[in-house]
């Protein structure tokens, strides 16, 4: 297994770009799915284990995928074995994806059950109730959803979520363009993801109103047809690089990152103290030698966001003075706080909610990552930390964000990889 090793207490400076969205690419890459020849390209397509999952379920529902430079390219002409099986949806719950399209172009699928989630519970039942209102059949059936258009095809129809949910606004909509007739999408998710999903949607064909609003109207047409598409810029990686700056007190310059979709991330940063300047593609961040402490709210998008919620908590540990962090979508999601309290951190939980006593100098220790974001913030925890710190069971880390040891190091920080073996003992002390 692999894990970090780094040597705290260096402040960050130079440049890095930011890498292609995973959970963009995620979505589009689903979508490519829906058009019945020709060859869907996206590029900067991040290189990383999600990215190659959901590659490798498209392949075995028939499609062909490469994946070159940062291309993908999908021809879905071929898919005809309509099942997600277990092996590939336990791995990343995004899976979920494939239902919403292949019910749309197929009229059936058979999906696996997500099951558990590191942080809590992560049900499906308003992907399920979507597909439902648009005219499918659902059972489940030993741990699969079993789908089927009672019709020839789905029939539009007008969903409300009771809750915003990224996932399921993304499924509904790539079920719903091929729907016959019209359907529209109350409480939809306004993401950033969902509106390049219904963009790349449009270029396909699909016609589509009130991208980037709650409510998206659709009216189904017969053909999509596949298209080249850009990536966007993972927000979620350039937050927690910005991060990794500020608790540095360091000063670094973000490329290819679209300001306008860290908006939330940026304001709090400056509350804490960090100087920003933005361009069109560009942020800089200057970090002060003593930070603000800022409480956060994790909320859908455009409020802050839960996936930068545990890093924002590592930099909250450095903070002069209290602070309390909410999470309102992942009520759980507290892993990273008994590993930062390793560190040397002061944070108590309670309830959906922690109180983070800042200021105190952590002290480098082995920590263990429980799922992708909680590792970035252990990371963060060991740059600012005096000594050693070793993040374990980092390929939850590998799941989300492309090569992140090389841009740290690249900014000036002491950090390498290593391989251990997780279930080695250590030497009993040797006896006089
Ligand atoms: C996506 C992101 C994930 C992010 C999350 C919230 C991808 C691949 N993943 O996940 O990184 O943390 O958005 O911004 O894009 N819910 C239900 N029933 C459902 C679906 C969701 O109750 O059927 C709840 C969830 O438990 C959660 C909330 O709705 O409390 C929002 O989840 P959702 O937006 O669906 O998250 P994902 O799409 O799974």
């Amino acid at each position: 297994m692999d894990k970090l090793v780094i040597e705290g207490g260096k402040p960050l400076s130079g440049t890095v770009a930011v890498s292609g969205s995973k959970n963009t690419a995620l979505a589009l890459m689903a979508a490519a799915l829906l058009p019945a020849s020709g060859k869907t390209v996206i590029s900067r397509v991040p290189d990383l284990r999600d990215v190659h999952t959901l590659a490798n379920l498209l392949r075995i529902l028939g499609a062909r995928v490469d994946y070159e430079n940062h291309t993908l390219t999908v021809s879905a002409a071929n898919v005809s074995h309509l099942e997600a099986p277990y092996e590939l949806v336990k791995k990343m719950r995004a899976s979920i994806y494939v239902l919403g399209p292949l019910l749309g172009r197929f009229a059936k699928a058979r999906v696996s059950l997500p099951g558990g989630c590191a942080f809590g519970p992560r049900p499906v039942d308003l992907h399920i109730e979507a597909m439902r209102k648009l005219g499918a059949t659902i059972e489940l059936d030993e741990g699969y959803i079993v789908a089927k258009a009672k019709r020839k095809t789905l029939i539009g129809a007008k969903l409300n979520f009771k809750l915003v949910s990224v996932g399921a606004t993304g499924n509904a909509l790539m079920a719903a363009v091929l729907a016959k007739g019209s359907t529209q999408i109350a409480n939809a998710a306004v993401e950033p993801e969902i509106s390049a999903l219904a963009k790349l949607l449009v270029k396909m064909g699909a016609k589509i109103d009130g991208i980037g609003t709650s409510t998206l109207e659709i009216e189904g047409v017969n053909e999509l047809y596949a298209v080249r598409e850009e990536n966007l810029c993972d927000r979620i990686e350039a937050g927690t690089l910005l991060t990794a700056a500020a608790i540095t007190h360091g000063k670094i310059t973000l490329t290819d990152i679209e300001p306008i979709h860290i908006k939330a991330i940026l304001q709090k940063l400056e509350a804490a103290g960090c100087t920003i300047k933005t361009t069109a593609n560009t942020v800089e961040l200057r970090a002060p030698k003593k930070l603000n402490p800022v409480s956060i709210v994790a909320k859908p998008y455009p409020k802050f966001p839960t996936d930068m919620q545990a890093q924002w908590t590592a930099l909250m540990t450095q903070a002069v003075g209290a602070s309390k962090i909410t999470d309102t979508i992942y009520a759980e999601r507290f892993k990273h706080i008994p590993e930062l309290n390793r560190l040397g951190a002061e944070i108590d939980i309670n309830g959906n909610s922690a109180l983070v006593r800042g200021v105190k100098k952590l002290k480098g220790a082995k920590v263990m990552s429980t799922d992708l974001r909680a590792s970035a913030s252990l990371i963060l925890g060991g740059l600012a930390a005096e000594g050693t710190t070793e993040v374990l069971r980092i390929y939850h880390l590998d799941r989300g964000y492309e090569k992140i040891e090389e841009k740290l190091r690249n900014l000036g920080a002491s950090v390498r990889r290593e391989q251990y073996d997780e279930f080695a003992s250590p030497k009993p002390p040797e006896e006089d």
